[in-house]
């Protein structure tokens, strides 16, 4: 699986989302491996109507229906077409006690839950909240171009053993096929990607040389 996060680029905010949401599904297709979009909830309504893929959203607030101006109602995403979230990334880090809550209202609604976390000593307590994914990024690699995998892969295999079965993905400064066939071979099941798709010269070749990394 590929997770996108087009974060708050310009290359992946509202119409040009849309165009690179097209060319995720494009890959899919293509490919047949699971390349899904993460996009800002303010285009999940847009790029959902565009694709027929699993569209994520980045972020979403344990709040209820009710005064909770400027949060991010899970039923909101979910009625605009988002099927999953990002939860805690480094770049929207929220509290343990909080994350667990998230988790809970996402389940409330089945969305799929992407817990991203900063080093393997969180997997455990983490995994304990039964996220469907872990996601490990090391936010020193974050936006580089040295991955995850090459410059600490004992903290993939880390994860991998702190999860508990808990399946992990894992992220940071991914840019080659040889950075997604290492991290599978360090016990990932899959990526998160954001700046070697959204800043890369042509998005569709290199999403397609990465998604072989996985066949
Ligand atoms: O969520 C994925 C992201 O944080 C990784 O960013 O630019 O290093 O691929 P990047």
């Amino acid at each position: 699986m590929i997770l996108v996060n087009f974060k708050t680029t310009k290359e992946g905010t509202g119409e040009n989302a849309v165009k690179l949401a097209k060319i995720c599904e494009k890959i899919q297709k293509e490919t047949k491996i699971e390349i899904v979009p993460v996009v800002q909830a303010a285009d999940c309504y847009r790029v959902s109507k565009a694709v027929h893929t699993k569209i994520f959203v980045q972020h979403i607030d344990p709040v209820e229906y009710g005064a909770n101006t400027g949060n991010i109602l899970p039923e909101a995403v979910k009625q605009n077409g988002a099927v999953g979230t990002l939860i805690n990334h480094a770049e929207k880090q929220i509290d343990l006690n909080v994350i667990k809550k998230t988790i809970e209202r996402a389940k409330e609604l089945n969305l799929i839950t992407v817990v991203c976390i900063a080093k393997p000593s969180l997997a455990k307590k983490v995994a304990q909240m039964s996220p469907d994914y872990l996601a490990i990024e090391p936010p020193e690699l974050i936006g580089g171009n040295i991955s995850v995998a090459t410059a600490k892969p004992e903290l993939i295999v880390q994860c991998v053993e702190n999860a508990d079965g808990t399946p992990v993905l894992c992220g940071a400064g991914i840019k080659t096929i040889e950075d997604v066939k290492k991290a599978l071979e360090y016990g990932a099941r899959g990526i998160l990607i954001a700046s070697g798709i959204t800043k890369a010269d042509n998005p569709e070749a290199k999403l397609r040389e990465l998604a072989k990394g996985f066949q």
